[in-house]
C-alpha cells in the first residue's frame, strides 16, 4: 500500500455531484470567484439577497463542499477545513461589504425621492367663506334684535293687494305700471314679485300683536338691467315699529342709533322730505360715514317715513290709538358705501375670491 494519504475512506468520496471537492482549491476557487462576481453584480438588495441565497445557502457549491468534509479522512479534514473555512469567511466579507454599499445607495435614494421642498407654495385649500350679503344683513338683524326687535319675513311671490295697495298706492300710481314691476302670468291672479320689502309691514301687522317691532330682511325684484349699480335681484332690510305715542323723533333716535352701530360713533343720520304713499311724513335717509373713502361724507341711504294712517287701516289698526314708523334700505346699496365695493357685478357673479375678501366672518 503507498503511504500517499487517502482522502476518503469510502469512494465515491462525494456524495453531492454539485458539490466541488472540498481539497480542491481550484474548484473551490472557481466557486468563490463566481459568489464574488455575483455580489459584484448585485445591483440592488434584492439582487444581493438572490446571491446570499445561491452562494451561501443550503444548496450553494460552498456549503454542499463544506457537508463534504464530515466524510473525510481525519488528516484532509483539517486542510479542507480551512480552505472552506477561508474561502467561506471571503464569500461572506464580500456580501456585507455590497450589502452595506447597496443600503446606502438605498439610503441616498430615498432621501432624493422623498425630499420636502420647504419652500415650495403650499397648495390652498379653498374653504369658502359667506358672502358678504348674508353676514350683512345677519349684522343688521343683530342690531335690531339687540333692541328688542323681531325678525319677520314674507313670500317673494306676492299679491299685488300687499306690495301695493295696502301700502296706498293709488291704483294709476306709476310704480305698478311702470317697467320697473315683474308682474306674474296670469294677470287676473295679481301676483307679482314684490318690488320692496314693504308688504311685509302689512302682514306682520295682520299677523301679530301689537305693539310691533319688527325688522324684515329680504330678496326684492325690479326690471332693471344689471349693471355696475344695478341689479334686477336685490336686498332690502325693513323696519317697521308700530306702538302707542311713537313720534318722528322714535324714528330718528332708532336710526341714529342703528346708524352708529354700523359705522361707527362718528355717524350720524339727516332726513330730507320725500314722498311715500305708505308714509306720512315721509324722508329720505342720509348717513354722514366718517369713514367713507375720500374722506367723510353724506350718503343717501335709503326712506323712511311715519307710517301712513291708511296702511294702519289696510291692517285693521285704529290711526287714532297707534302710530309707527317704518325705513327701508337696500343692502347692496349699503355694503357698497361700508366696504367700498364700486361694482354690484363683484356681489352677484359669486366668485369666491370676492366673497374671500371679506374673510370668514360669520
Ligand atoms: N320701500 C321703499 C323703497 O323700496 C323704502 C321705504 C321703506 C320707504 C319704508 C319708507 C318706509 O324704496
Amino acid at each position: 500500500m503507498s503511504d500517499t494519504p487517502q482522502k476518503t475512506a469510502a469512494a465515491p468520496h462525494s456524495s453531492n455531484p454539485a458539490a466541488p471537492d472540498p481539497l480542491d482549491e481550484a474548484a473551490v476557487g472557481a466557486a468563490v470567484e463566481q459568489a464574488l462576481a455575483a455580489i459584484a453584480a448585485a445591483a440592488s438588495l434584492d439582487e444581493l439577497k438572490a446571491a446570499r441565497l445561491a452562494h451561501t445557502g443550503e444548496k450553494s457549491p460552498l456549503s454542499l463542499a463544506n457537508r463534504e468534509i464530515g466524510g473525510l479522512s481525519k488528516e484532509f479534514k483539517a486542510a479542507a477545513g480551512k480552505l472552506l473555512g477561508a474561502s467561506r469567511g471571503r464569500v461572506a466579507k464580500a456580501l456585507a461589504a455590497r450589502s452595506g454599499v447597496l443600503e446606502a445607495e438605498d439610503a441616498a435614494r430615498i432621501l432624493v425621492e422623498e425630499t420636502v421642498d420647504v419652500t415650495a407654495a403650499p397648495r390652498r385649500r379653498r374653504a369658502g367663506a359667506r358672502h358678504p350679503l348674508s353676514t350683512l344683513q345677519d349684522r343688521v338683524c343683530d342690531i335690531f334684535v339687540g333692541m328688542g326687535w323681531e325678525i319677520a319675513e314674507g313670500p317673494e311671490l306676492e299679491s299685488e293687494w300687499f306690495n301695493f295697495d295696502a301700502l296706498n298706492f293709488k291704483p294709476d300710481h306709476p310704480a305698478r305700471e311702470m317697467q320697473d314691476t315683474f308682474f306674474v302670468e296670469p294677470p287676473e291672479a295679481h301676483l307679482l314679485l314684490r318690488t320692496h320689502t314693504s308688504p311685509v309691514q302689512v302682514r306682520s301687522l295682520l299677523e301679530r300683536e301689537l305693539p310691533v317691532y319688527v325688522l324684515c330682511p329680504g330678496k326684492v325684484f325690479r326690471t332693471d338691467e344689471l349693471d355696475a349699480t344695478h341689479t334686477p335681484v336685490f336686498h332690502q332690510f325693513e323696519g317697521l315699529a308700530i306702538d302707542k305715542k311713537l313720534s318722528m323723533a322714535d324714528l330718528r333716535g332708532t336710526l341714529e342709533h342703528f346708524a352708529r352701530q354700523m359705522f361707527g360713533d362718528g355717524a350720524s343720520i339727516r332726513l330730507r322730505p320725500n314722498f311715500f304713499p305708505f308714509t306720512e311724513p315721509s324722508a329720505e335717509l342720509d348717513i354722514w360715514h366718517p369713514g367713507a373713502k375720500g374722506g367723510p361724507r353724506w350718503i343717501e341711504w335709503g326712506g323712511c317715513g311715519m307710517v301712513n294712517p291708511n296702511v294702519l287701516r289696510a291692517a285693521g289698526i285704529d290711526p287714532d290709538e297707534y302710530s309707527g314708523f317704518a325705513f327701508g334700505m337696500g343692502i347692496e346699496r349699503t355694503l357698497m358705501f361700508r366696504n367700498e365695493v364700486s361694482d354690484m357685478h363683484d356681489m352677484i357673479e359669486g366668485d369666491i375670491r370676492f366673497s374671500e375678501h371679506f374673510g370668514m366672518e360669520i
